[in-house]
Order: structure tokens, then sequence, then C-alpha cells
């Protein structure tokens, strides 16, 4: 166990536990908040993220902190941002089950220091894995689940928004179902 986020990140940064550290640019390690409410998490970091060693700042990114914005929540502000896999999967592959394997356990270290009331998990991926493997997102996404003393919330992954424009009323749906859940926490 690491005691604290920096002595954590310092360790992961250094991280060749599985084949996607030959093809990194940088390991992308999370951002945001460390006594924040809420996590979100992602897949995977795609090209720009692993040129800027940051979370969702790509297109996704800046649609999702949109979406943060319009219920209050910011990365540098109350959120803290992460990923399933924390180095980027050649030509955006979805990360493979052993990968995410070897990296959960630097997600599991960050979640045991900031200890969120609720994790977001963005898309399919994270979902499957850290909520339930026959999850449907179509279907359930909104919805809260209760895992190891955790509330857990499944959302649309930002990029499946960008891909169906119509999606975007009921992912933002989520976001102020998440407000309203925060007030009462
Ligand atoms: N998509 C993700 O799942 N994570 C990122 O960091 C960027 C895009
Ligand atoms: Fe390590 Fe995770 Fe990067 Fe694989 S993806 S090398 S486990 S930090």
């Amino acid at each position: 166990m690491f005691k604290t986020m920096q002595e954590l990140k310092e360790n992961c940064l250094q991280c060749t536990k599985c084949e996607l550290c030959k093809t990194r640019t940088n390991v992308v390690f999370g951002v945001g908040i460390e006594n924040a409410d809420v996590m979100f998490i992602g897949e995977g970091p795609g090209e720009q993220e692993d040129l800027r060693a940051e979370p969702f700042v790509g297109r996704a990114g800046q649609l999702l902190d949109k979406m943060l914005f319009a219920v209050d929540l910011e990365r540098g502000k109350n959120i803290y941002i992460a990923n399933m896999v924390k180095c980027r999967p050649p030509k955006n592959r979805d990360p493979l089950p052993q990968e995410q394997d070897m990296c959960i356990e630097w997600l599991k270290n960050q979640v045991a220091i900031i200890r969120p009331k609720v994790i977001v998990c963005l898309g399919r991926i994270a979902s499957a894995r850290l909520i339930k493997q026959d999850i449907k997102i179509t279907k359930e996404h909104g919805t809260f689940f209760e895992k190891n003393g955790f509330l857990l919330m499944p959302m649309l992954h930002p990029a499946a928004i960008l891909r169906d424009p119509r999606k975007k009323p009921e992912a933002l749906e989520d976001f102020f179902k998440l407000r309203e859940k925060l007030k009462e926490l």
C-alpha cells in the first residue's frame, strides 16, 4: 500500500507490468482533487492523453468537461479522473482483460486514497469491470449500484455521445442525477 498519491504516482510512472508500457509516450496516471467526493473512470488514454499525460483531454474529454461544468464539477476543483489502464492501447483498441488485471492495482490504490462517495464508470469497459460483467450500458446508465461500500454509476462514454449526438440529453440527465445524489450524501 502507498501512503500518499505522490508516492503512488511516482511508482506508477515507472510501471512496466504489461505490454502497453512498450508503446506509450506517457503514463496517464490521473488528475484532480485528492479528497474528491466523486471519481470518474474511463477506459484508457487516447492519442492526445498519451501525448499530454492527462486523461480526457481530446474531443471526448472536452465534451466531458462541458457536461461536468453543467453540474458544477471540474477536474481542478472537486473531482478526480482516471482510467482503467494508464497507458494507451495501440490504435485505441480496447484494453485487454489481462492488461486491465495488471493495471487495476494502481486504480485500487487511487480509490483507497481518495475514498470517493461515488464512482462514475464511463462506458462499457469500466462499467463491466467495476460494476458487473454483463452490464447493458444503453439500458442501465444513470442507475446506482452499491458494491464494497461504494456507490457506482455507469454513464455513457463521451466518445459514444460524439458518435451519436442524439444521446446527449439522456447523458446530461445522468449528470443531473449525480448532482442530486451528491447533495444527499
Ligand atoms: N477515453 C477514455 O476512456 N479515457 C481517456 O482518458 C480519453 C478518452
Ligand atoms: Fe503498468 Fe498499467 Fe501501463 Fe500496463 S497499462 S504498463 S499495468 S501502468
